[in-house]
């Protein structure tokens, strides 16, 4: 069963300001939560192009937007591609595009996907299952000092250093082929003070491995400029993040793209005739409501950006 309750989703829907004959760019379709209600807001001359990089997902989600219209078409491809992509649909505008990055529920809560420390499974954590890196490889391969930067920035965890060695000497003995094994020597390398506190003791590692086997930084970076690039003048740009590291980029990127307005210095993509206004100055957070029936809702914060 494909579980995943889409976050902020009213919030998503009036502030896209879609229009029934306008073409629209899902870049997270997961389980078509967000595009089903897209495509119902369409008429027959719309169109909404859904990204997503995991063939399980788009199976379902092609099965549930097919019982509402016609006029949609899923891209199995990376959204750090997507002017390339919609190019070979000869799409070069947009006047809406939604990013509700990160893992779906589904990802997350099937034990053989390898995202969770909460089941044992072999590493894996790839949202696209045709790619060759995998958690597996970063553990088993990458040198020391690289594991530790990687903890550091992507997980900010206060002891990558200590986490990184104890890693090392593992896989020296034997391959770790577990999430288990992993949260093991995770647990191993961290002070007992530490382990006491609040949250698994993993969380950290495991969404810095993550952000590394799917490239999810960068791909953001590169998506949001190309999104802003492509959007038709009053079409808007809608990101939800889960977590700070992401928001930072998206908050950064939309505060450059608005300052190109002001002749400061902006995004190399973008000229000096797209300017950009913020349709929220502080982000859009779930109301108690939304985090009481879905709990993955709590740290979901919405940004948007219209180009005028
Ligand atoms: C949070 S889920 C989206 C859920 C969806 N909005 C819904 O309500 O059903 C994020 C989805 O985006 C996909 N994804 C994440 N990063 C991606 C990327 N760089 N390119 C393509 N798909 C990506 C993941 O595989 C996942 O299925």
């Amino acid at each position: 069963m494909f579980n995943h309750i889409p976050v902020l989703l009213n919030e998503c829907l009036s502030n896209l300001n879609i229009k029934p004959n306008g073409i629209y760019v899902d870049a997270c379709l997961g389980g078509a939560g967000h595009s089903k209600e897209i495509l119902k807001r369409l008429n027959s001359k719309g169109m909404l192009y859904c990204f997503d990089k995991d063939l399980e997902a788009i199976k379902i989600a092609n099965e549930r937007l097919s019982t509402i219209s016609q006029n949609y078409q899923i891209i199995h491809a990376d959204f750090k591609n997507l002017k390339e992509e919609l190019k070979k649909f000869g799409v070069e505008k947009i006047d809406g595009i939604l990013f509700d990055i990160g893992v779906s529920s589904y990802q997350f809560d099937t034990p053989s996907r390898g995202f969770s420390y909460k089941y044992d499974a072999r590493l894996d954590m790839r949202m696209d299952q045709t790619q060759k890196l995998s958690a597996y490889e970063v553990i088993n391969t990458y040198k020391e000092e690289k594991l530790a930067q990687i903890l550091k920035d992507y997980g900010e965890e206060k002891y990558a250093k200590a986490i990184s060695a104890k890693i090392v000497k593992s896989r020296r003995i034997s391959p770790i082929e577990t999430t288990f094994q992993l949260v093991d020597i995770i647990k191993s390398a961290l002070p007992n003070k530490v382990l006491k506190e609040k949250g698994h003791p993993a969380k950290q590692v495991f969404q810095a491995i993550r952000i590394e086997v799917n490239g999810e930084l960068t791909a953001l970076s590169s998506a949001i400029e190309q999104a802003l690039e492509m959007l038709n003048h009053n079409g808007r740009c809608a990101i939800i993040t889960f977590q700070s590291l992401e928001d930072r980029i998206v908050k950064k990127l939309f505060s450059k793209a608005c300052s190109v307005n002001d002749n400061v210095k902006g995004l190399a993509s973008l000229t000096s005739e797209q300017s950009f206004k913020l349709v929220n100055r502080k982000p859009i957070i779930s109301s108690n409501e939304e985090i009481l029936a879905n709990n993955r809702a709590h740290s979901a914060k919405l940004r948007i950006i219209e180009k005028l």
